[in-house]
């Protein structure tokens, strides 16, 4: 099998920019209101998680899954959501995270292709604001995803829309459940965080301040 490298594809909240905390101070503000407490650990385990399943994982944190109906849950759903256009209205292209401008640029320049694998619904929006629409190659988001992660499939059709072979791709993400999508579609999988959480990633940066392509493409021709 041809393994030479054809594209990185990326996860979006908490890889590109940090709108994993928009999320975060979203769903808290959510949960205050119902009386639940809800903390930054209890968060991790939403990253990479789609917005229904987001809000049922709270409901059980609060003992509250039975409370709502589903018409209900849409409507809390959307509460949150409109909370979360509002946080993200004031995004710009320096709220990139540290390092990841230079980065995907260093990818481009080595006629690498570039994709996007998102589970939300928001992504466009946030790759407009972003300035980074017309840098990447193909866009996937969750409208048009079938399987949420850790499901492989958003990161399978990203490198269907790059026309490049899921094998030679290299996936980076923020979530577990980001990950294991990745190892799931065949790929080489840069994870961002504490170490301790990424057991199945090939590599772990703590910080987007130190990924470096050469260190990558070192480590995954070494595979
Ligand atoms: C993921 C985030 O990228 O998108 C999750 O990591 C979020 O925290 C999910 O719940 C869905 O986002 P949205 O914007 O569709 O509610
Ligand atoms: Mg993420």
């Amino acid at each position: 099998m041809d393994k030479n490298l054809s594209a990185i594809i990326f996860d979006l909240d908490g890889v590109i920019t940090d709108t994993a905390e928009y999320h975060f101070l979203a769903w808290k503000a959510l949960a205050e209101d119902m009386g639940i407490r809800f903390t930054r650990e209890d968060n991790e385990m939403l990253k990479g998680i789609s917005r229904m399943e987001s809000l049922e994982k709270i409901l059980e944190i609060g003992g509250r899954s039975a409370d709502f109906s589903s018409e209900e849950k849409e409507k809390l759903a959307a509460k949150k959501n409109d909370h979360y256009r509002t946080l993200i209205q004031k995004i710009t292209p320096d709220d990139i995270l540290p390092g990841m401008k230079e980065f995907i640029f260093s990818i481009k320049e080595k006629g690498l292709k570039l994709g996007l694998a998102s589970a939300s619904k928001n992504a466009f929006a946030v790759m407009e604001s972003l300035g980074l629409m017309e840098v990447f190659d193909a866009i996937v988001d969750a409208k048009t995803v079938v399987n949420g992660k850790p499901n492989p499939e958003v990161f399978l059709k990203a490198a269907d829309l790059l026309h490049v072979d899921a094998s030679t791709c290299i996936g980076m993400e923020d979530a577990v459940a980001g990950v294991e999508a990745i190892k799931a579609a065949g790929m080489f999988a840069v994870a961002v965080g504490k170490r301790e959480s990424f057991t199945k990633a090939d590599m772990v940066y703590e910080n987007t301040a130190f990924v470096s392509l050469n260190e990558i493409l070192d480590r995954y021709n070494q595979e």
